[in-house]
């Protein structure tokens, strides 16, 4: 039971909670007039401290899709903040009004700290270069749906390793599954932070290989993540300029993959992807962008108690 519950991380929810969860979001999405106003009288809090288009907008549109209300900000200049308010006493506020609080933080930890000062469930909808939970239940359905099981694959992660939140979420969340293996292709300087090498795939034996080079990694993929660098976590904007076009997927590449391959990117893509990808049957991105509408449905009706 998902009732009332936080998502703070991506192994918040146990594996049998995850499945029920994507089973809910398929249910959702085969049959959409059936979930049309379960959750009326409700409201989703949205309090964005960063950017974002898909995760605020799908979160919206998710509770709207259920029959329930949206509030919320997507600058923190135009909240309290701006003021100096505390996150505690925002999120306090916010949660006398909301049913349920989406909350996106530039902190790593913020969303956890809200969680303890909050009264109704808060879900982290990315906390710094830290975690972004939502992403991962987006991306554990989009593989589920694709390749038919989220066990027993060869998964290449490709980009910006280090702040990339949306990695660190998934690799965590896959390496539940048995029989998953890690290929983590990057530059040296942005390579995964040891709370996921170290604490993840080294303490629970996960398999794992780090390379720099895309080419020799790609013929041995079942999925490849592909992630934007992130600007915005860089200290100094030389080392985002020479690191920004480490690895561009064109139909070149491409080439050396497998018929079957499934390209997820949790977008905005900037360089990384040539657009000549986009009409590859490979290419799952947009696709992806449609299942996080229904799993943050499933979501948001299983903490409200409404599914
Ligand atoms: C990601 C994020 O915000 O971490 N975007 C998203 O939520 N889909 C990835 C990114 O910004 O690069």
């Amino acid at each position: 039971m998902l009732k009332g519950r936080h998502l703070i991380g991506p192994r918040d929810f146990s594996l049998a909670e995850n499945e029920a969860l994507f089973d809910l979001a398929e249910n959702m999405e085969a049959k959409p007039g059936d979930w049309l106003d379960v959750a009326r009288g409700r409201i989703l809090a949205t309090l964005f401290f960063e950017p974002s288009t898909r995760t605020r907008l799908s979160f919206e549109a998710a509770m709207l899709r259920l029959g329930g209300g949206v509030v919320g900000f997507a600058e923190p200049g135009s909240s309290s903040a701006a003021k100096g308010e505390s996150l505690a006493d925002t999120i306090r506020t916010v949660s006398s009004y909301a049913d349920v609080i989406a909350m996106r933080n530039p902190k790593e930890g913020a969303a956890l700290l809200a969680s303890r000062f909050s009264t109704v469930p808060v879900v982290n909808a990315g906390d710094g270069g830290h975690h972004h939970p939502t992403q991962t239940l987006t991306d554990l359905l989009t593989i589920r749906r694709l390749k038919g099981r989220a066990e027993g694959l060869t998964v290449g992660f490709c980009g910006d390793l280090k702040f990339g939140r949306t990695v660190h979420s998934l690799a965590q969340g896959l390496a539940r599954y048995p029989g998953n293996r890690f290929v983590l292709v990057s530059p040296p300087e942005l390579r995964v932070p040891d709370f996921i090498t170290g604490e993840v795939f080294g303490k629970e034996g996960i398999p794992y290989e780090e390379t720099d080079s895309l080419e020799e990694a790609l013929p041995r993929l079942d999925v490849l993540y592909m992630t934007r660098v992130q600007k915005e976590r860089f200290f100094n904007e030389e080392d985002y300029l020479r690191l920004k076009d480490a690895y561009i997927l064109d139909a070149a590449r491409m080439r050396l993959a497998k018929a079957d391959l499934a390209v997820l990117h949790p977008l905005p893509r900037v360089n990384e992807i040539a657009a000549e990808i986009d009409s590859d049957p490979r290419a799952a991105y947009f696709a992806q962008v449609r299942y996080g509408m229904f799993a943050r449905m499933a979501l948001i009706a299983s903490v409200l108690g409404v599914a």
